[in-house]
C-alpha cells in the first residue's frame, strides 16, 4: 500500500499564510473587537487600584462611588465586545472550514483511481473525517484564541510597565521557563502528531478491511488472526498516543507552575519596594490584578499550542492530498476515431514483477473482442490499461492514435467505459443513481435504459424513478445493482465499452438474460469484454487468450476450436 504523500512544514505554512491572507479584512476586523475588550478589561483592575490609593490617602466615599460605578460599565462593555469578537471569529473560521472541506472534496474527486486504491480507503477516509474536522477545530477556535490571547497579554504587561516599570521587569520572571518548554515541545510534537494520525489511519484500514471482508475471515477462520491483526494496530495507536501525552505531561505542569510565579514575585519585592516608596500599594495591587488575569490566556495559548500542533498536523495529511497530480492535470488530447492500437505493453504493480509482457493488440471500431484465460493471467489489468486507469511500464496503449493516459480525462471517461462487479448503489433516488453517468438523460432513456438491461424489477418500485436506493431505504440484490450498473453505462453511451465480468455476479439464467438484452444496446460499439462464460467468447469477433500475461493464442472461436489449441481445450471442457 502506498500512502498518500503528506505536505512538508514551509507547505503547511504558506496555505496557512494564504488561509488568513484570503480573508485578512476579517481577520483585521475581529483582532479590532477582541483589542477593544481586552482594553475594556484593563480597565477595572486600574481603577481597583485607583479605589485603594484613594481610600489610602483618605479619599471619600464620593470618589469610590464613582470610581465603583466605572469599574461597572467597564465590565459590562468588555462582556459585549468580547461577545461581538467571538461571534465574528466564529463566522470567520466557519467560513474557512467550508472552503477547506469543499477544496479537499473537489481534490479527492480528482483523485486518479488508481492512487486512491493503492492509498487504502482508511487513509483518505481518515484523513477526510478525522484530520479535516482537526483542522476545522484549529481554524475556527484556535486562531481567535491566539488573536486574543496576545493582544491580551501584551496589553497586561505593557500596562503594567507603564504604570511602574520595576514591576514590569519583576514580571518577566516567569517567562523563560515557558519558552524553554515551549520550544522543547514544539520541536517534539509534530512528528509525534503526524505518527499518531497515520496510527489512527491504519487501524481505520484494518478495521474496515475486516469488516469488510467478514465472510470471508469466518469461511477461512481467520478471526484470530484478524483480531492479533486489529490488536496490533491498536498498539501501534496506544504507543502514539502515549508519546503525545508524555509531551503535555511534561510541558502544562511546568507552563503552569510559571504563571502563579510572577504573581508571588510581585507581591513579595511589591512590600519592599513599598516601603521604600518606589511604588504605591494601589500599583502593586493592581499589578498583582493584571498578573492574576494574564494566567487564562497564557494557559489558553498553551493550549492553543497543542490544538495547533494536531491542527498542522492534520492539515500537512490535508494538504498532502492535493500534491497528487490530478486527472485533470494529465492530458489534453482528443484522439482521432476510436482503433485501439497496443504495442509492446508491459505492466508491473507498484515496481513488482510484470504481470504482462509486451502485449500487441488491435481492436477495430465496432468490434467485440473477448478476453479469456486462466485466473491470474492478467485480464483484468489488461482492462485496466485499457481504459486508461494504469500506464503501462513499457510500450503504449493508444485509442484513436493518442496514448489512452493523455487524453483529456473528461473526454476519456465519457469514451471509455469500465464495468466491473464492483459497482456501488448511492444513497438517493433510482433517478439520482442513474443521472450522473448522464445529467441529460430524460425519464424516457432511464426507463428504456432499464429495460434494456432486462431490469424487471423497476415495475415494481412503489415510486418509479423517485424511490429512494441504498442504505436503510430500499436495497438492490447484487443482481439488480448490477443491472443498475450497466443501465448506467448505456445512458452515459461510450463508444468504447470493456466488460470485466460484468456479468458474473448474477446467476446463471439472469446473466444469460441480461447479455442477450445488453448485445441489443452493444450494437455498433467496441466491446471488449472479460468472461469466463465461454458463450461470451463464442459470440465475439475474435478471442484473445491470454496465459500469464501474454497473449498466447488470438482468433475468431471457430478458427482457434479449429486450431485445437488451448483455446479449444478451454471451450471442450467448457461445453462438457
Ligand atoms: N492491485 C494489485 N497489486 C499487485 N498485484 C496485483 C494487483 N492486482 C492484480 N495483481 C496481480 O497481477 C496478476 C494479474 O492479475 P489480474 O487481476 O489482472 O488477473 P485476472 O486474469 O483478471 O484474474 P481473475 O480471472 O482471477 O480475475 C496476478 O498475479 C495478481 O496477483
Ligand atoms: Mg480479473
Amino acid at each position: 500500500m502506498t500512502r498518500l504523500p503528506v505536505a512538508d512544514r514551509p507547505a503547511v505554512r504558506e496555505a496557512a499564510r494564504r488561509l488568513v491572507a484570503d480573508e485578512r479584512r476579517s481577520v483585521a476586523f475581529v483582532a479590532v473587537l477582541h483589542i477593544a475588550a481586552a482594553v475594556a478589561g484593563l480597565a477595572a483592575p486600574w481603577l481597583l487600584g485607583s479605589i485603594v490609593d484613594s481610600v489610602t490617602a483618605g479619599g471619600g466615599a464620593d470618589t469610590v462611588d464613582r470610581l465603583a460605578l466605572g469599574i461597572v460599565v467597564a465590565v459590562i462593555a468588555q462582556g459585549l465586545l468580547n461577545r461581538f469578537a467571538n461571534y465574528a471569529g466564529h463566522r470567520l473560521g466557519e467560513r474557512a472550514i467550508a472552503r477547506l472541506r469543499e477544496e479537499f472534496v473537489w481534490r479527492t474527486l480528482g483523485l486518479p483511481v488508481a492512487v486512491v486504491e493503492r492509498a487504502g480507503i482508511g487513509d483518505l477516509a481518515t484523513r477526510s473525517s478525522v484530520d479535516v474536522t482537526a483542522v476545522g477545530t484549529a481554524v475556527r477556535d484556535v486562531l481567535p484564541i491566539v488573536v486574543v490571547s496576545v493582544t491580551h497579554l501584551t496589553l497586561l504587561f505593557g500596562a503594567v510597565f507603564l504604570m511602574a516599570p520595576v514591576l514590569g521587569l519583576v514580571c518577566l520572571v516567569g517567562l523563560p521557563s515557558i519558552l524553554v518548554a515551549a520550544r522543547w515541545y514544539l520541536r517534539r510534537a509534530g512528528p509525534a502528531y503526524l505518527a499518531e494520525a497515520a496510527a489512527t489511519a491504519e487501524l481505520t484500514d484494518t478495521v474496515t478491511a475486516t469488516a469488510e471482508g467478514a465472510r470471508t475471515v469466518e469461511a477461512l477462520r481467520l478471526t484470530e488472526a484478524r483480531i492479533g491483526h486489529g490488536t496490533e494496530r491498536i498498539a501501534t495507536v496506544w504507543a502514539a498516543r502515549r508519546r503525545t501525552l508524555a509531551l503535555r505531561s511534561v510541558i502544562f505542569p511546568i507552563a503552569e507552575s510559571s504563571y502563579a510565579l510572577p504573581v508571588g514575585v510581585v507581591l513579595l519585592v511589591g512590600g519592599p519596594l513599598i516601603a521604600h516608596g518606589v511604588v504605591s500599594i494601589g500599583d502593586v495591587a493592581a499589578a498583582a490584578l493584571y498578573l492574576q488575569q494574564a494566567i487564562d490566556p497564557m494557559d489558553r495559548l498553551l493550549q492553543f499550542m497543542e490544538l495547533a500542533q494536531r491542527g498542522l498536523a492534520s492539515y500537512a495529511r490535508v494538504l498532502g492530498v492535493s500534491q497528487v497530480p490530478t486527472e485533470e492535470s494529465g492530458g489534453s488530447e482528443v484522439p482521432e476515431g476510436t482503433r485501439i492500437e497496443v504495442r509492446g505493453a508491459t505492466f508491473s504493480y507498484g515496481g513488482g514483477r510484470d504481470v504482462l509482457h509486451g502485449i500487441d493488440l488491435d481492436v477495430e471500431p465496432g468490434e467485440r473482442l473477448a478476453i479469456v484465460g486462466p485466473s491470474g493471467a492478467g485480464k483484468s489489468t489488461l482492462a485496466r490499461l485499457l481504459a486508461g486507469i494504469e500506464q503501462p511500464r513499457d510500450g503504449h496503449v493508444r485509442v484513436g492514435g493518442v496514448a489512452v493516459t493523455d487524453i483529456d480525462p473528461a473526454e476519456r471517461r465519457r469514451g471509455i467505459a469500465l464495468i466491473t462487479q464492483e459497482h456501488h448503489v448511492f444513497l438517493g433516488t433510482l433517478r439520482d443513481n442513474l443521472a450522473f453517468a448522464a445529467p441529460d438523460a430524460t425519464d424516457p432513456q432511464m426507463v428504456s435504459a432499464l429495460a434494456a438491461v432486462g431490469a424487471d424489477w423497476y415495475d415494481d418500485l412503489p415510486d418509479g424513478l423517485d424511490t429512494q436506493l441504498g442504505g436503510t431505504a430500499r436495497e438492490l440484490t447484487a443482481a439488480d445493482a448490477q443491472q443498475l450498473a450497466l443501465a448506467r453505462l448505456i445512458l452515459a453511451d461510450p463508444h468504447t465499452l470493456i466488460l470485466d465480468e460484468a456479468t458474473a455476479a448474477l446467476d446463471p439464467t439472469t446473466a444469460r438474460r441480461t447479455e442477450r438484452a445488453l448485445a441489443a444496446v452493444l450494437s455498433g460499439r467496441t466491446v471488449i469484454a472479460v468472461a469466463h462464460r465461454l458463450n461470451t467468447a463464442h459470440d465475439a469477433d475474435r478471442v484473445a487468450v491470454l496465459e500469464d500475461g501474454r497473449i498466447v493464442e488470438f482468433g475468431p472461436h471457430d478458427a482457434l476450436v479449429a486450431a485445437g489449441g488451448p483455446y479449444a481445450a478451454l471451450w471442450h471442457s467448457w461445453h462438457a
